[in-house]
């Protein structure tokens, strides 16, 4: 199968494109920056897309005709805030631009990945997937829009869109501007530099998720019957620890780690809008959606992957 994914410098997107390549897929990644550094050894075609750009969409999508599109473009929930109307631009005139191209092109499926930032405050604990959606972030704000459009492409002009709400992604790869990126920088600095200074409170509570259960649940989704769907969109769940038990986990693989916290008035504001945790019932009643890692064995897994690199860009 030939995919395209939008993009593919990003968190997600380097470690999707790896999987999808081992799976035997024709992979081409797509993004506004150049191809990181980690993925030069992998044989991946590379193609340089701003997804702003409805003429430059077009060209890349009537020029591969891909089967699938996974659509991960996006500017995350901080960096959303110090520049409203660039987030505007990128996650919601990329998204209709990508779907518009799709219709055009007649793409099979659009895969798109929305996020716990589509919730906002007083929801029932855990939240399931149909609640009233009121972000407090342009980010969530543009992610609910996607959701909603992705729907009405399926239902209009019977694009096979499907997306999960991703938990934050916890993964050696760090992200860019996200309210969760403390989890993963608490793993990163504490190897890095023996101590992490984290922008949140201790008990500050939001849905997790290792990256690899991430890549496989967008995965296994789009290899799901169409007929066993009841939804376009899916809340998908693992973890759900307070920060303080994340450090708490951190200091047990990494002796000495001195995490700290912080709070910074807007990203703690903007997690404190979030849910605590997400009611996955119908990914699990539909296709068969099952997490694999919990905190304990997120944090076996990923300190010798994050020792690993370290010591291979030490050494270079
Ligand atoms: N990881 C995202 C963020 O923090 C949430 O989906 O913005």
């Amino acid at each position: 199968m030939k995919v395209l994914v939008t993009g593919a410098g990003g968190q997600v997107g380097q470690d999707l494109i790896a999987a999808l390549a081992d799976r035997g897929h024709v992979v081409h990644g797509s993004d506004v920056a150049s191809r990181p550094m980690a993925m030069t050894a992998r044989d991946i075609a590379w193609h340089h897309l701003d997804v702003t750009d409805l003429s430059q969409v077009r060209q890349v999508l009537g020029r591969l005709r891909p089967d699938v599109v996974f659509h991960l473009a996006a500017i995350l929930s901080a960096r959303g805030e110090e520049d409203p109307g660039l987030t505007y631009a990128v996650n919601q005139g990329g998204t209709h631009n990508l779907l518009e191209a799709c219709r055009e092109y007649r793409i099979r499926q659009l895969m798109f990945t929305s996020t716990i930032a589509v919730f906002g405050p007083g929801l029932p604990d855990p939240v399931p997937d149909d609640v009233s959606l009121r972000p407090r972030t342009m980010y969530g704000v543009t992610k609910v829009a996607g959701e909603l459009l992705g729907e009405y492409y399926a239902a209009r002009y019977d694009l096979d869109f499907r997306a999960v709400r991703f938990p934050g992604l916890i993964s050696a790869t760090l992200p860019g501007g996200g309210t969760s990126d403390y989890a993963p920088l608490m793993y990163v600095e504490s190897l890095r530099c023996g101590r992490y200074e984290a922008f949140c409170r201790p008990e500050a509570r939001i849905p997790l998720m290792y990256m690899p259960d991430g890549i496989r649940a967008l995965v296994e989704l789009a290899n799901a019957p169409r007929e066993r769907l009841k939804r376009c969109v899916y809340n998908i769940a693992a973890f759900s620890p307070a920060a303080s038990e994340i450090a708490d986990s951190v200091r047990r693989a990494v002796p000495g780690a001195e995490i700290t916290f912080k709070p910074d008035p807007i990203r703690q504001s903007i997690l404190d809008s979030w849910p605590d945790a997400l009611d996955d019932t119908c990914a699990r009643e539909d296709w068969g959606w099952q997490p694999e890692y919990d905190l304990e064995a997120m944090t076996d897994d990923l300190v010798p992957q994050i020792r690993q690199l370290i010591g291979v860009q030490a050494s270079k």
